[in-house]
């Protein structure tokens, strides 16, 4: 399965990714797409040997769109990318783009809740749990189908780097686990989120994915 990764920061999990597909694995990450020049997902993917392509204007579906087609691109992984896709090019990936979050949501979501805003929320909510989701991308930020989340204790003197870090640890396992997944499902892909369950690693991961006719 050909995965495009959309990124606009260091790109740990995009290194999660690349580390974890690779033969005899049925996944590879065949384009890295970034709207960040100089950002150190670029620099992962070229040590990786992988095609990059900058994302000059996000709000330019077309282009995205003919660029993951023009590298074959089966599954969109949003790792980190902090831009909101554009509807045409969710409408064209429906059921097979992914997004990482580093809370639980529906929690801690939302259009400006990334990076360290989110474990300031959710230090501030006193939760003493939060951990990554990973969920279907749709029109609305944060809001599509939960796919998978792993929880990760709060800690009571936890700063919001403490907490990111200990969540991003999480982050590098459950994203590749589910990709990984998705891909051994098959073709054609499309998952969704209707209930039909299977563990895509070991407790506590908790996932609904299932695979249905594409489009
Ligand atoms: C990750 O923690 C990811 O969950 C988060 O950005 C970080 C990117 O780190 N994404 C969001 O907050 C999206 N709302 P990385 O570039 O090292 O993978």
């Amino acid at each position: 399965m050909r995965v495009g990764v959309l990124a606009s920061g260091s790109g740990s999990n995009l290194q999660a990714l690349l580390d974890a597909c690779r033969p005899p694995q049925p996944a590879e990450v065949a384009l890295v797409a970034c709207n960040v020049e100089g950002a150190g997902a670029v620099a992962r993917a070229e040590r990786a040997r992988v095609a990059t392509w900058h994302i000059a204007d996000p709000a330019d579906g077309d282009a995205l769109l003919g660029a993951l087609r023009a590298h074959g691109v089966e599954l969109v992984v949003l790792a980190g990318y902090l831009k909101l896709v554009p509807a045409t090019v969710v409408a064209a990936y429906d059921g097979r783009m992914l997004n990482i979050h580093p809370a639980l949501l529906p929690s801690f979501g939302g259009k400006g809740m990334y990076g360290r805003r989110v474990h300031e929320a959710v230090l501030a909510s006193g939760a003493t749990v939060s951990g990554p989701t990973v969920h279907l991308v749709t029109a609305e930020y944060d809001r599509g189908p939960i796919v998978a989340q792993w929880p990760v204790p709060v800690l009571p003197h936890d700063t919001p780097e403490t907490l990111r870090d200990r969540v991003l640890a999480m982050e590098h396992q459950l994203l590749p686990a589910v990709v990984l997944a998705a891909a051994r499902a098959g073709r054609p892909l499309r998952l969704t989120a209707d209930g039909t369950a299977f563990a895509v690693t070991a407790a506590p991961v908790v996932a609904t994915m299932a695979t249905g006719e594409n489009g």
